[in-house]
């Protein structure tokens, strides 16, 4: 395992991935302060994400997590650990953005530990759907690609617990 990781770590996978578990836990290991996109996004628009989509819609969303990422790009805060939205990969200049952020992780998941994971949680807009299994089919089969674009590592989480996880992002970076 490295002692010191050069650059920062950026996590990007489906809703209900691991992000931000995983993510606090390397920064733990490492010393390194843990950031959400979703959370900048929050703070920036003063509401929770739910509202944002209801009041403003997803595009208006879409826009604040461009420019939060553009952000985080454009200051040299140290290093941190950047664990972010879903669909952040959606645009082509976010995805410019986050290979020039650091080393990105994708974290791959599975459709039933997305259900089982995101089933009890009201704060995701996406899922608030009759058929969230098909929402999230559908997500996936676009979005993959667009996670495999990005990625300098995947790593498939589904028979693995956060803390080898995290050690395993540890040994590649
Ligand atoms: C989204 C994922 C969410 C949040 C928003 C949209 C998506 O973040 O950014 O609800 O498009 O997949 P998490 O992946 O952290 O749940």
């Amino acid at each position: 395992m490295s002692s010191e990781i050069p650059k920062n770590i950026i996590l990007v996978g489906f809703m209900g991935c691991g992000k931000s578990t995983i993510g606090r836990r390397l920064g733990q290991m490492l010393g390194y302060p843990f950031v959400d996109t979703d959370d900048l996004i929050e703070s920036k628009a003063g509401m929770p994400i739910t509202e944002i989509f209801e009041r403003r819609g997803e595009e208006m969303f879409r826009q604040l997590e461009a420019a939060v990422l553009q952000e985080l790009g454009s200051k040299d805060a140290g290093r941190a650990i950047i664990a972010t939205g879903g669909g952040i990969i959606g645009r082509r200049r976010n995805r410019r953005l986050l290979k020039e952020l650091g080393f990105v992780v994708w974290l791959q998941v599975s459709p039933d530990t997305i259900i089982a994971r995101t089933k009890r949680n009201r704060d995701r807009p996406l899922l608030a759907t009759d058929n969230p299994r098909e929402r999230i089919d559908r997500l996936l089969a676009e979005r993959e690609p667009l996670y495999r674009e990005v990625a300098d590592l995947e790593l498939d989480t589904s028979e693995l617990d956060a803390e080898e996880i995290a050690c395993g992002i540890l040994e590649s970076a």
